[in-house]
């Protein structure tokens, strides 16, 4: 059996991690992230008969029955996952249709993983059935995109539309844009079932006044999303008190679905 410490997927989700605290998106314990995992992966790492614990899930996750996550614990700070990889990140294995998660690595303080679970597992589920070759679910506190759902209409082409007027890559980076909840209470399955409504139709869903989940088939094209909507929403947030005197117009928006062979969201351009 190999070294868990030096598997491919554990290496880059303690990168991950670092490097979103280093770019201050998850201050104190804010953020979580899950990883699905191939279970021939897991094999060469772990004996997946020896289950450590089973941890009840409060939810019904039948299209996950079977499948392996990686996934940051709650409570745990990001900027201490690289010094403690086995207290603050666990691989567990959804079964009884994901009413338990089954510990096969992981919590080693006798944690468990994040309160977002509910959101996480829901909107893999809605990605999985969009794009098989998704991967990932991640959330964080970005301030600037935290800061523009206090002064800007959480109307989701309006919002949308801000973002990639901000930075020309945008509507290439997330053509399908950002959907976007209203302030709700979080760590529940409500919270859960509306972000994952909201995956059907965007890879990236704003949290009002908290912060956003973004998906996609791995950890660094996920990171990609969401530092591209958070630079946006940094220049939104320099110029919103200025008086506007250019912008990126529809027409040109245009020329970059043509020129990129991306799509728009039907009806967000005019
Ligand atoms: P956890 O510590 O449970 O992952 O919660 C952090 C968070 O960001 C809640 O939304
Ligand atoms: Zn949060």
């Amino acid at each position: 059996m190999k070294d868990i410490l030096t598997a491919p997927f554990v290496v880059e989700m303690v990168r991950t991690t670092s490097n979103m605290y280093a770019h201050g998106w998850d201050e104190r314990n804010g953020g979580n992230i899950s990883l699905l995992l191939e279970e021939s992966s897991v094999k060469e790492y772990l004996d997946i008969t020896a289950v450590k614990r089973t941890i009840p899930t409060g939810f019904e996750a039948p299209a996950l029955e079977g499948k392996y996550f990686l996934v940051t614990g709650t409570g745990k700070y990001f900027k201490n996952v690289e010094v403690a990889p086995a207290v603050n990140l666990g691989i567990v294995r959804l079964i009884n249709q994901g009413r338990d998660a089954e510990l096969l690595w992981g919590y080693e303080d006798g944690g468990q993983f994040t309160s977002e679970f509910p959101a996480h597992m829901m909107s893999h589920m809605a990605r999985l059935a969009v794009d098989p070759k998704n991967h990932v679910v991640m959330h964080c506190h970005p301030a600037n995109l935290l800061a523009m759902t206090y002064v800007h209409t959480l109307d989701e082409r309006a919002f949308t539309r801000t973002l990639w007027q901000m930075c020309t890559e945008c509507i290439v980076v997330f053509p399908d844009g950002v959907n976007v909840l209203p302030w709700m209470l979080c760590g529940t399955n409500e919270i859960g079932e509306a972000t994952a409504e909201k995956m059907n139709t965007a890879r990236l869903v704003v949290w009002a006044q908290h912060g956003i989940y973004g998906a996609g088939k791995d950890l660094d094209e996920t990171f990609g999303l969401i530092e591209t909507a958070e630079k946006a929403a940094e220049i939104y947030m320099k110029i919103a008190h200025l008086p506007l005197v250019n912008t990126i117009t529809d027409e040109q928006m245009h020329q970059l679905e043509g020129r990129f062979s991306v799509k728009a969201r039907e009806g967000y351009l005019d």
